[in-house]
């Protein structure tokens, strides 16, 4: 969506505060021996609290308020009973919700406890990536431009991306244009960021794969050749110089 009214401001405002802090809480929740479904309930609770509706839930029939993906889960994983998180596991969660018609989505990967599984490299290179990613745009950079970027910075630093998720338009719907915000340059979207528009920016960087296929849950996503990968979302509005990162309080970056 385009931002032409105060009160669409202050809408996708409280939505972003609804999952930022959501994500936060998620977060610090999280710890061995709880399970991704006692995860989920608690990000629910919270959604609630502030009057939010959980967006993949009510968009696509998702069997859960938010996606949870442990190790080599990519996205969209199904909180389940039978997951139960342990010391130096790799996790993602992500968190979109609508609140009066107003969409916001955001999200970030993470080690549960200790590091023994030495995960945290990713991580960090992944929230490394956004921020800088983040800080190029502004109203008439090529979407294709930060594509190369991402996927420059991923390669610097030995990794790979995902080809085949994106960020996206958000704002009056969870997907809406642009519809893809890739992590590489794809020489044919010959878009532009638009000035007051509202986008979800993520990161996919990955050690191995660079496709994600669907699993037969119809959900679950993995690597088409393994490994991990780490994901960093914030959802922001697009400026003529340092977007508005309306997520900000999810605490991603720090
Ligand atoms: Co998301
Ligand atoms: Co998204």
């Amino acid at each position: 969506m385009s931002i032409t009214k105060e009160v669409e401001l202050t809408g996708m405002k409280r939505v972003s505060q609804a999952v930022a802090l959501a994500l936060k809480e998620m977060r610090a929740y999280a710890k061995p021996g709880l399970t991704t479904k006692e995860l989920d309930d608690f990000g629910a609770k919270i959604l609630s609290g502030f009057g939010a509706e959980s967006a993949p839930r009510i968009t696509y029939g998702f069997p859960g308020w938010t996606c949870i993906s442990l190790n080599n889960e990519i996205a969209h994983g199904i909180p389940s009973r039978k997951k139960i998180l342990k010391e130096g596991d790799l996790i993602n969660i992500d968190v979109s919700a609508v609140l009066d018609g107003f969409w916001s989505d955001n999200g970030g990967s993470f080690v549960v406890g200790m590091d023994h599984n030495n995960h945290q490299p990713l991580v960090e290179t992944s929230k490394q990536i956004l921020r800088k990613a983040i800080s190029y745009i502004k109203g008439g950079i090529r979407i294709s431009d930060i594509g190369r970027l991402i996927d420059s910075e991923a390669k610097k630093a030995g990794y790979k991306v995902i080809r085949n998720l994106t960020g996206h338009g958000i704002g009056r719907s969870l997907h809406e244009e642009p519809k893809e915000i890739a992590n590489y340059q794809d020489k044919y979207n010959l878009t532009r960021f638009k000035k007051n528009s509202v986008v979800a920016i993520e990161t996919f960087i990955s050690t191995t794969s660079t496709i994600a296929d669907t699993q037969k849950d119809g959900w679950t996503l993995l690597g088409n050749r393994g490994g991990f990968v780490a994901q960093h979302e914030h959802t922001i509005v697009v400026t003529d110089k340092y977007p508005l990162v309306l997520t900000e309080m999810n605490d991603i970056w720090n």
